[in-house]
């Protein structure tokens, strides 16, 4: 979304600043700033666009200073103009940000009464005049920071400067990555270990929830709470920055513990945050008000998340939707109908049935749109448009932040179907990408209760065969959790339409099985809640993943409950609830001792029929 760099130094920073933005610009160049400290001043050098014309600024206007923070932006809320680019800056602090503040508008209207004026249009800048509002308090920065991180809703990476301070930058992570470097020359902070590799000899990475005082001394860690903890330094090697777990023991918690963050950044690609709609970042080759069907065909993890989309385009959008699996849709013969569109989901988009799909498809004259990981893949190049999920890289075998991502942008685009097709009004959509918005900050809380689910893992690693139940978009979810415990731990796992119960696996109720029911605060509860307590008066191993007010409503005995939230609800719910799901497997199978990165006989790109 945003690349974030910090350094201190011994003499001059601006240049080495400059060089870490560029190798974040990936993350967003529609403009860029560096702020650094002249004695003991704050001075800004900002420009709009690429970060060559911050070059040719600081070339005339150079910057001396030996501490600063450096951004390159992804714009969110407000236009990439001089004025919105970061750093954000007042007489006390200057701020870097990457994320979203969700409750920027409350936080800007309280700061604005207190007399704190403001001026860009981003999230970001009422960060800044938090955090100086506890400065002219008089407390030291770490205590403004502190207090000011309990303030902000979302999910962020920050890094601050404070006027005055020649060796102190702080840092704070929420669901955005932030990394610290050392070295014998300095000391550093970043979205990545990318961004440090050419000065940095050494790297730690903040967990969720941490925040870091920075001094050329060295870097003093504190999690959520505040208190001091250790985060453990590691060589920085040539490769090591490019596929890095980070503090992670697996790339796929790693991969799990992105989401918010990489959500955020595809649900900022395909969203206008500062009027709260929809902005898809390409043409389509069709008018959709005359779109006669939508088919989706993809594998595995991928077609779940079809499975999912159908109930938006269906709902949203007013849209038929067909949906099948490559390998059975590429030799059914089906006939497409005239005016057709064809999504295409595949997070490698290099999966042998998926493409063949794809082809068929073509042959029958279908608009062809993909949503693909990878954008330089053959089912990119192949497509008509392409959808791109902004997920990064994902190296572990089991697809995690992919998913979610593919979700993310499926529900981008049946609001942007509903709003052409005339099926959705803006009141409604501006409702819905509220809900969509909020959602890489709840999946940060879901992931902040990851302790709650250890106890249920072990548990479930007792069972031999496990059932999902979910009803609505969590009747999918269902499958894709199945899916996962499956392909992580080989215990067998199956996931039903909660309504199917009674239609046959009933019969495998028993007090062994362990039956985890999904079930977000939707309008389908009540009837998945009528579901569990079927299960439960059989006397069945009940797991239940849901809110409190679930929890009540079952009023049943529950062998495990892993609480979500109770503000999340509604259809995007699912997209949060993945995550429960997907922390469960993955508990399973490390209790078990399995290779979670790399499942026996699974491959990551499946380019065989
Ligand atoms: C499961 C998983 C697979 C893939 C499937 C499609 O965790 O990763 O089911 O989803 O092989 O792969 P892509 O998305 O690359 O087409």
């Amino acid at each position: 979304m945003c690349g974030i760099v910090g350094i201190i130094g011994t003499a001059p920073v601006a240049g080495k600043i400059v060089e870490s933005l560029k190798r974040l610009e990936y993350r967003g160049y529609d403009s860029a700033g560096i702020a650094t400290l002249e004695n003991g001043r704050l001075t800004r050098v900002r420009a709009s666009g690429k970060l060559k014309n911050l070059e040719e600024k600081l070339a005339t206007t150079p910057l001396s200073g030996a501490i600063g923070i450096g951004h390159t932006r992804w714009a969110t809320h407000g236009r990439p103009t001089e004025n919105n680019a970061h750093p954000h800056a007042n007489d006390r602090v200057a701020v870097v940000h990457n994320g979203i503040i969700e409750n920027f508008r409350e936080l800007r209207a309280e700061l604005t009464a207190k007399g704190h004026v403001f001026s860009s249009e981003t999230d970001s800048e009422a960060v800044a005049h938090l955090v100086a509002d506890a400065l002219r308090t008089g407390a030291t920065p770490e205590k403004a920071v502190a207090a000011a991180l309990k303030r902000l809703k979302g999910a962020f990476a920050l890094v601050f400067l404070f006027e005055g301070e020649n060796d102190l930058l702080i840092g704070a992570r929420r669901g955005s990555p932030l990394a610290v470097g050392r070295s014998d020359e300095g000391a550093y902070l970043g979205s990545d270990a990318l961004a440090l590799a050419p000065f940095a000899t050494s790297i730690a990475y903040l967990d969720e929830g941490d925040w870091v005082t920075l001094t050329r001394e060295g870097a003093r860690f504190h999690d959520a709470s505040d208190a001091l903890v250790e985060r453990r330094f590691q060589p920085l090697t040539a490769g090591s920055f490019l596929v890095d777990k980070g503090n992670y023991r697996h790339f796929m918690a790693k991969e799990i513990h992105e989401q918010p963050e990489v959500v955020g950044r595809t649900l900022a690609h395909y969203l206008d945050l500062a009027e709260g709609v929809v902005r898809l970042p390409f043409e389509l080759t069709f008018d959709p008000r005359t779109l006669s069907r939508v088919t989706i065909s993809a594998c595995g993890t991928a077609y779940y998340a079809g499975l999912v989309a159908r109930y938006w385009l269906e709902r949203f959008a007013g849209l038929s939707v067909e949906i099948d699996i490559a390998s059975e849709f590429r030799y059914r013969e089906a006939p497409l109908p005239e005016n057709g569109l064809t999504i295409l989901v595949s997070q490698s988009g290099e999966t042998a049935d998926t493409l063949a799909a794809l082809r068929y498809a073509r042959e029958q004259g279908q608009h062809i749109l993909s949503i693909v990981n990878v954008e330089t893949s053959t089912i990119a190049r192949e497509s008509d448009t392409v959808a791109q999920t902004l997920a990064g890289p994902e190296i572990g075998v089991a697809s995690t932040k992919a998913f979610t991502c593919q979700l993310a942008v499926f529900a981008c685009l049946a609001l942007a179907l509903g709003r052409a097709r005339g099926v959705l009004g803006k009141e409604r959509e501006r409702e819905l990408v509220a809900e969509l918005v909020a959602a890489p900050g709840q999946m940060a809380q879901a992931l902040a209760h990851e302790a709650q689910i250890e106890p249920v893992a072990r548990d479930v690693a007792r069972a031999s065969s496990v059932l999902y139940l979910g009803r609505g978009p969590a009747f999918p979810l269902a499958l894709e959790g199945a899916l996962k415990l499956k392909e992580l731990s080989y215990i067998h796992a199956e996931g039903y339409a909660a309504g199917e119960l009674k239609h046959g696996p009933i019969a495998l109720i028993d007090f062994a099985m362990p039956v985890i029911v999904l079930a977000p605060p939707d309008a389908s509860l009540e009837k998945t809640v009528s579901n569990l307590q079927e299960v439960a008066a059989r006397g069945g191993h009940l797991i239940l993943i849901g809110s409190p007010c679930a929890r009540d409503a079952a009023a049943a005995e529950l062998a495990g409950f892993i609480e979500m939230p109770e503000s999340v609800a509604g259809p995007f719910a699912v997209i949060v609830y993945a995550v429960p799901a997907q922390l469960l497997a993955y508990h399973v199978a490390t209790f078990m001792g399995k290779d979670v990165d790399q499942p026996r006989n699974l491959a990551k790109s499946v380019t065989v029929e």
